[in-house]
């Protein structure tokens, strides 16, 4: 008969995710509770904004703890991780109480949003230490529960979320590996600290903005030319569309009630900036999510070139250099 200690090192676990940046964006639900989007979305993951997640189930925990090393957790957040843990004890059927430790690579003066990698870490950690073996899928659809986003941070490289109708049909899945094209996203941080209005709220209010019904129409067609850019590895046209699709979203941001400026001076010296250094001839586009810090697209080629440009903005207080990244996995190091 195995001992209790060795039991309980069967019940923990940890797991590395990636964050990722949506080339199509995800922007309104037609399921608050489990998340479900209106429309697809297509990203690409990032090899230098990742999350690393130790779960630890045992009978000696009275209570869950979340702790994050290097950052302050409020407790809205630790609520929404103890309500994850409980949709994944029920799946596993378990009453023990969990202690999470996490840890993200990226600084937190970056303000960029690490629900995606934070939960698709914690699904990828919970499940194991509890002994579940999911499918990339299912683990994908437990992501999602999370972080809508959060699935996308799953399966490998360059990734669409089916949007779906039922939970058992919206999840995300690799369109292509990470080595099937050098693109750089260079994240440049102009303001720190996190976001003053959440995607989850902000989204919730999506329907008031006089544009949202004509995104849903036309976020069809951005979709397929993502995918075909992708396919094709046509650059022009990745980037044409990555762009079109980040302003689209800003303008229903800016016109729903009440409005979202998520943009400051700072992002907008960035915007000109990529505008005029494209018209010089440099291939570069940019994308903005819920925040005012600005992902710059590229080829790998042109990074050295967009990375010296760069230099010259006032704004620009950081920038982190990703490439295409595998999705998440467990890992043998745990964070205690
Ligand atoms: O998954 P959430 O709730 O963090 O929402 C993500 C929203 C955007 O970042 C603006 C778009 C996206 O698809 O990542």
């Amino acid at each position: 008969m195995r001992k209790e200690s060795e039991l309980r090192l069967k019940m923990k676990a940890t797991a590395i995710a990636p964050a990722n940046i949506a080339l199509i964006k995800y922007w309104g639900k037609k399921d608050d509770q489990l998340r479900l989007p209106l429309n697809p979305s297509v990203s690409m993951n990032l090899s230098a904004c990742l999350t690393t997640t130790t779960v630890e189930f045992a009978t000696g925990h009275r209570h869950d703890q979340v702790e994050m090393i290097g950052e302050e957790i409020s407790e809205k957040e630790i609520a929404r991780v103890k309500d994850h843990l409980n949709w994944i004890r029920k799946l596993g059927k378990s009453r023990l109480s969990a202690k999470v430790v996490t840890k993200n690579s990226f600084p937190k003066s970056s303000g960029i949003a690490s629900s995606a990698s934070g939960f698709a870490a914690l699904t990828v950690a919970a499940t194991a230490a509890l002994g579940l073996r999911l499918p990339e899928r299912k683990l994908s659809i437990m992501a999602r529960i999370g972080s809508g986003s959060a699935c996308r941070s799953i399966p490998d490289g360059f990734v669409e979320w089916k949007e779906g109708n039922t939970t058992g049909s919206s999840f995300a899945y690799s369109l292509y590996p990470p080595d099937w094209w050098d693109i750089c996203d260079l994240l440049l941080i102009v303001s720190p600290g996190g976001k003053k209005v959440s995607s989850t709220a902000g989204m919730a209010e999506a329907w008031t903005s006089p544009f949202f019904e004509a995104r849903l129409e036309n976020i069809k067609d951005r979709i397929k030319k993502v995918k075909k850019a992708l396919k094709q590895k046509n650059f022009i046209l990745l980037g044409e569309t990555t762009e079109e699709e980040a302003v689209n979203l800003h303008a229903v941001m800016m016109t729903q009630k009440p409005p979202l400026f998520y943009w400051n001076e700072g992002t907008m010296e960035i915007i000109l900036a990529v505008c005029e250094w494209r018209n010089q001839g440099l291939p570069v586009y940019f994308t903005i999510d819920a925040g005012p810090n600005v992902h710059l697209i590229t080829e790998g080629k042109n990074e050295k070139e967009v990375r010296g440009r760069i230099r010259s903005l006032k704004n620009v207080k950081d920038a982190i250099v990703n490439k295409p990244a595998k999705g998440a996995v467990l890992a043998e190091n745990h964070l205690f």
